[in-house]
């Protein structure tokens, strides 16, 4: 058909330019409408006028765009956009943004500023806001020792379980953290140092032996021995002061438990002579010189949060505030 007719058979080729514009206009009475007076091998183009509502919407953009490029900054300059009359700017944005931010952190670190540690854990959310803080700032002071999940390594403890070396409520935590742990420039730190029996010639390398033994029996790793035998009697001379006489720890002065699978530094034979023999002694910095103190409450939040976490002393004492009141009741029963 196309070759038949050529480009005159074509509507809306590029050739369709056959009537002139505005030539042979005229009404076509079929529509009631004027035509543009182009002609195609009789087809005829409607001059239809634009639909009301389209040409509104369309004059409404307009004055809208003439509106948004007065108020806000549109026209691109050589350094910066025109700033428009409402003097906005998407950094000011953002700094607005950034500012009420820090305002809602301001009111969230007051509070816990005003809270005592041991009343934290019954806030609920105020808890949970500081477990938040916590976990932010462990990630950037803590993770090098005690590792990313917090589960410690050789010398290091794990902070995720519940055995502690010097208490595992929130007010012993907090202390903990604040003071650090044989740490020589704070008074207040977590100190005690257990004697390096070998080195210093408290016992000898046979005995230190005999005590190895005794320490692996408890600790079910070992089966009785003559060894153990001797060794329980060294223990119970030198070292039940410390860690008890079942060696079960003590929290007062740091002393791991040595009667569960738990180590610090380790619980084969070679690990604990080295431990008795040289003593360990390690160290954590005081934080409360390094943070701020709401930094380190929430810090001490964060860790007890992470499972291991015991009731404190304050914890106790709510039910036994609450006593008086229940007791009355039952009072007048004998
Ligand atoms: C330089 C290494 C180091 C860094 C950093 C460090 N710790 Fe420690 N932390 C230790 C050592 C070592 C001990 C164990 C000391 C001991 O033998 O009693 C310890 C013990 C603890 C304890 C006591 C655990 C218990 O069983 O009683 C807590 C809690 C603790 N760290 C929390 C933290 C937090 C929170 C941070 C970050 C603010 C942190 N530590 C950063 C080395 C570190
Ligand atoms: C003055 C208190 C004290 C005395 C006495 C003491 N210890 Fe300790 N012991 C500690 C402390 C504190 C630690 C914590 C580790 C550290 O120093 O970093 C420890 C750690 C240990 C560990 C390491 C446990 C682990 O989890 O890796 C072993 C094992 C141990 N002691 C055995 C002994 C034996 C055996 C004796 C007696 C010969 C003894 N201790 C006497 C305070 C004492």
């Amino acid at each position: 058909m196309a070759n038949d007719h050529g480009d005159a058979g074509t509507p809306s080729g590029q050739a369709a330019h056959i009537g002139a514009h505005g030539h042979g206009a005229r009404l076509d009475d079929a529509t009631g409408t004027h035509t543009v007076g182009h002609e195609w091998d009789g087809i005829e183009e409607l001059d239809t006028p634009l639909p009301r509502w389209w040409l509104m919407l369309f004059y409404t953009t307009i004055v809208f765009a003439i509106g948004y490029v007065v108020v806000y900054p549109a026209l691109p300059g050589l350094h910066s956009a025109s700033p428009g009359t409402l003097g906005w700017t998407s950094r000011g944005a953002l700094a607005a943004e950034m500012k009420a931010a820090d305002a809602g952190h301001a009111a969230t670190r007051a509070a816990i500023a005003a809270t005592p540690v041991e009343d934290l854990v019954r806030n609920t959310p105020l808890m949970r806001a500081a477990i938040e803080g916590g976990r932010a700032a462990f990630k950037v002071n803590c993770v090098q020792c005690h590792g990313a999940g917090a589960a410690g390594s050789k010398g290091y403890p794990n902070l995720n379980d519940d055995d502690w070396l010097w208490g595992g409520d929130i007010g012993a935590i907090h202390q903990t953290l604040q003071h650090g742990i044989r740490y020589p420039g704070d008074d207040a730190t977590r100190a005690s140092q257990m004697p390096a029996f070998g080195r210093d010639g408290i016992l000898t390398a046979a005995q230190v032996q005999d005590v190895v033994s005794h320490v692996r029996v408890i600790s079910g790793q070992e089966p009785a021995s003559a060894s153990a035998t001797r060794g329980a009697a060294i223990f119970a001379a030198n070292c039940a002061v410390c860690h008890g006489d079942a060696g079960q720890g003590n929290r007062l002065v740091g002393a791991p438990r040595l009667s569960d699978k738990i180590w610090l530094y380790g619980g084969d034979r070679a690990t604990l002579t080295e431990t008795v023999t040289n003593a360990r002694g390690g160290v954590m910095p005081a934080w409360s010189q390094r943070l701020d103190p709401v930094t380190v409450k929430m810090l001490a939040a964060y860790v007890h949060s992470l499972g291991g976490g015991e009731a404190g002393p304050q914890a106790d004492a709510a039910p036994i505030a609450a006593a008086p009141a229940a007791a009355a009741p039952a009072a007048p029963a004998p």
